[in-house]
């Protein structure tokens, strides 16, 4: 079975609450649920954090063993070289993933530190950007 790791960063345990014009009206537990039936052969793991040093902790963790991540790394996505640093020294495929258009936003949404170390990037789709993630790891 192949084993696959959410991590979501900053604020994303907001989703639901949070912005509903740009982020949806539908927690994260929720879908989570939805992905977990559709992909029932699949073992998914999920964390967030809000703190930077507990995102790289958790790819140190899982970044030799799981068979893919998917990152949302929110707002640290445009400032974290700790994060894309830590993505260069493990062995897992990482696709970065926002739900957002971040193309649409403000400017300092354009550069992203993570985009040129993942495997590949996901962005604009609403939650369904993790579904196409996970499709494509599998
Ligand atoms: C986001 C986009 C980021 O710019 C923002 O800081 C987030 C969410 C997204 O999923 O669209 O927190 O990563």
């Amino acid at each position: 079975m192949k084993r696959i790791q959410i991590i979501n960063g900053p604020n994303l345990n907001l989703l639901g609450k949070r912005e509903p014009s740009v982020y949806g009206s539908q927690s994260f537990d929720s879908y989570l649920e939805e992905l977990k039936i559709r992909f029932s052969g699949v073992e998914l793991l999920y964390f967030q954090s809000n703190v930077e040093g507990e995102l790289v902790n958790k790819l140190h963790e899982v970044g030799f063993d799981a068979d893919g991540i998917i990152l949302n790394a929110g707002a640290y996505t445009h400032t974290s070289i700790a994060i894309a640093d830590a993505i260069r020294s493990i062995t897992a495929p990482v696709i970065e993933v926002h739900i957002s258009n971040v193309y649409q936003r403000e400017s300092f949404r354009h550069h992203s530190f993570l985009s040129g170390v993942c495997k590949g990037c996901i962005i604009g789709f609403g939650l369904d950007s993790y579904r196409l993630a996970i499709e494509s790891f599998l």
